[in-house]
């Protein structure tokens, strides 16, 4: 019990301030869907795929320091960004909505943007949200009972390699 405590707390304190900030979201910068929502961005102004494209991607750190290069230089979390862009590195996400590998599916968001679901319908409120988290479980069901109420392909090469 001792010995387990003094080693997290040697862990602990191998932590720089910065990461435990991040450490409440599980996410490498405390990015906020709220605070951008709140001033005046659209989702495809990041998820700039969601329309026309399979996958609605994420943001470039490049697309953030269009922005932060002036706003907030001196917010500590601003720093880490604009860390990332100086290394020309991508800011390293842990990706929340996917599926496993094995189930071969094929998921486009084009379709649906065209069929006008919004994308609250299948990613809850995130005007709200700080970062992601999974506010709706996507299953073979949910896919398929929406299928069948709009009369939607139930193929099964519609939605599996
Ligand atoms: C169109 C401009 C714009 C873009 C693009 C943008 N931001 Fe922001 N960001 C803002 C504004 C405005 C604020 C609020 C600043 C304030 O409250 O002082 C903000 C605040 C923040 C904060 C909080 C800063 C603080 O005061 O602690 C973080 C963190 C942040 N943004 C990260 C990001 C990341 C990561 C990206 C890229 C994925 C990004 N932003 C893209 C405009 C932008
Ligand atoms: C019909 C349900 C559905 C709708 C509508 C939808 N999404 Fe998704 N979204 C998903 C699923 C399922 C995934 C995971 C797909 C995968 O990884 O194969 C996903 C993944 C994502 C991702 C992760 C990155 C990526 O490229 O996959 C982002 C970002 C995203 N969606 C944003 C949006 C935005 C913005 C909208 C509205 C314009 C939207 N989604 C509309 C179901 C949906
Ligand atoms: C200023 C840029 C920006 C805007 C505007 C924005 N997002 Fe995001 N979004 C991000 C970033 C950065 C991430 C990665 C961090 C995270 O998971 O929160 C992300 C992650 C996501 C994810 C999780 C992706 C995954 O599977 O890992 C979804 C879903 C999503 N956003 C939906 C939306 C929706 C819906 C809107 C509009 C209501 C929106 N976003 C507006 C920057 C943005
Ligand atoms: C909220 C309703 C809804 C949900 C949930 C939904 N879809 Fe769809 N999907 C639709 C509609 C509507 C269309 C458009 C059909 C059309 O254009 O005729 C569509 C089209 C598609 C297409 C393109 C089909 C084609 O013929 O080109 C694919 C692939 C697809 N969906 C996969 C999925 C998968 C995988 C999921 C679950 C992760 C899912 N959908 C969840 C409503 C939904
Ligand atoms: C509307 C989209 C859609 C259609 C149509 C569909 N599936 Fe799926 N299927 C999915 C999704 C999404 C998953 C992954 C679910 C998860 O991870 O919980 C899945 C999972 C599976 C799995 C489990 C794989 C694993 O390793 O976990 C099997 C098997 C499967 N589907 C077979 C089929 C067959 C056979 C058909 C045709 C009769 C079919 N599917 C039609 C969306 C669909």
């Amino acid at each position: 019990m001792k010995r387990n405590s003094n080693v997290a707390a040697l862990a602990l304190a191998a932590l720089t301030v910065w990461d435990l900030n991040a450490l409440g979201t599980g996410q490498p910068i405390a990015y906020s869907h709220k605070v951008h929502i709140g001033a005046g961005l659209q989702c495809l102004d990041c998820h700039s795929g969601a329309d026309v494209s399979a996958r609605a991607t994420l943001p470039s750190v490049n697309k953030c320091m269009l922005c932060h290069a002036k706003i907030a230089t001196n917010a500590p979390e601003i720093k880490k960004v604009a860390g990332y862009a100086a290394a020309r590195r991508e800011i390293p996400w842990e990706r929340v909505y996917g599926f496993d590998s094995s189930a071969l599916v094929k998921f486009r968001h084009s379709p649906h943007f065209r069929a006008k679901i919004a994308c609250a319908k299948c990613h809850g409120d995130m005007a709200q949200a700080t970062t992601a988290q999974l506010l709706v479980k996507h299953t073979m069901g949910t896919c398929l009972s929406c299928h069948r109420q709009n009369h939607a392909s139930e193929d099964c090469a519609t939605c599996h390699h």
